[in-house]
């Protein structure tokens, strides 16, 4: 026993001498870089994931499944085959699993609370990504009955859509209100609020789409970020928004305590009574419920849809 702590005390100074000692990192290639900028100039902002592919075949080494690490401006490692893909999400989950904070995510994080998407590694990490995980995502309740029903009635109702229309259709319309539907659904289990789900969802992806620009430039310049996104509007933006979700949210929330639950519990549901029993395991607060809620919005939506697009392309190619 002893043998083996003492092999493993060596085997960590050896460990420690080697990273000390070692002044240039084994990083992955990179194309050449532009002083500030580094990368930015390489990458066509409206489809980056083509200039990564692009990018990775040709600087990326083919025997180490293309890898590159480019500059935008903070340091980032383009992974682009599943299995590296495996290795950041699942093996070396913990490394990765915080992002570089953008001034605009501080302005959303600091308006509600801190959600699944934004929180930095550590204890409320884990456990709210647990508590979505498990409680919210399970396979129990995401086949239970009322949440099945609720699927196909989504579903029936864009089909009954298709039908209804004789001439040209817009399927990306079609898939988008399907999957707000169900979200909205899954959420808080009435369908009036998928409208104004639908309103503040696409108010986030515009706020953020319009204001990439002045975002990018807060990140190159971090040191006049606080006043890029002041005179740029952007703050006051997305302090709207989040005003507006949290109204939204209150609304949904005291109308649960108005009116008496019958039905199978939806998320706010399942939310709310953790915190009342105090059985998430972490100190859930409203604040965090609504950020928890707005992030699964955020990370169904766009995803379920754009899904069903290609899924749709490549039938039909
Ligand atoms: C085809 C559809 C979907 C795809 C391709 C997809 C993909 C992903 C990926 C790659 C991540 C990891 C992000 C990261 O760790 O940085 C993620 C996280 C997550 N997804 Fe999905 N997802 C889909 C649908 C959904 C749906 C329908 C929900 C909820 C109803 C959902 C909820 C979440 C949540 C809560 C997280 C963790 C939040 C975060 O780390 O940002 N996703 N998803
Ligand atoms: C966070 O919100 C408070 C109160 O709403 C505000 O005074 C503060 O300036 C905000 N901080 C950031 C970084 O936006
Ligand atoms: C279909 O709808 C999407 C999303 O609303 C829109 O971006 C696209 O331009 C529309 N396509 C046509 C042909 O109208
Ligand atoms: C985004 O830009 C478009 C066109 O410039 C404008 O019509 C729209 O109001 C802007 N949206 C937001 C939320 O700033």
């Amino acid at each position: 026993m002893s043998l083996v702590l003492l092999f493993l005390f060596l085997f960590s100074i050896f460990l420690l001498y080697r990273s000390l000692s070692s002044t240039k990192p084994n990083l992955p290639p990179a194309p050449a870089s532009l002083p500030f900028i580094g990368h930015l100039h390489l990458v066509d902002s409206r489809t980056p994931h083509r200039s990564f592919h692009s990018l990775s075949l040709h600087y990326g080494n083919p025997d180490s499944s293309r890898l590159i690490l480019l500059n935008l401006p903070s340091p980032t490692l383009v992974v682009s085959t599943a299995s590296d893909a495996e290795l950041v999400l699942k093996t070396h989950d913990l490394a990765f699993a915080s992002r570089p904070a953008s001034f605009s995510e501080a302005i959303l994080v600091n308006g509600t609370g801190q959600g699944v998407s934004f929180s930095e590694y550590g204890n409320y990490w884990r456990q709210s990504k647990k508590f979505t995980v498990v409680h919210l995502l399970g396979q129990k309740r995401v086949f239970s009955a009322p949440f099945r029903a609720a699927h196909a009635e989504e579903v029936t109702a864009m089909m009954d859509h298709i039908a209804a229309n004789k001439g040209e259709i817009n399927l990306s319309d079609c898939f988008y209100a399907y999957a707000n539907g169900v979200v909205s659904h899954a959420i808080a289990g009435k369908e009036n609020n998928a409208q104004r789900l639908r309103e503040l969802t696409d108010d986030l992806s515009a706020i953020l789409a319009n204001g990439s620009l002045y975002q990018l430039a807060a990140e190159v310049f971090p040191g006049i970020g606080k006043l890029i996104t002041k005179v740029s509007g952007l703050d006051k933006k997305f302090e709207l928004y989040n005003r507006n979700w949290n109204q939204f949210m209150a609304e949904i929330i005291e109308d649960k305590k108005k009116t008496a639950n019958t039905k199978e519990e939806d998320f706010l549901d399942v939310l709310l009574r953790a915190r009342d029993d105090g059985t998430a395991g972490f100190d859930l607060t409203e604040n965090d419920i609504i950020a928890i809620v707005r992030d699964i919005t955020a990370a169904a939506t766009d995803t379920t849809f754009n899904t069903l697009e290609w899924i749709m392309y490549s039938c039909l190619s």
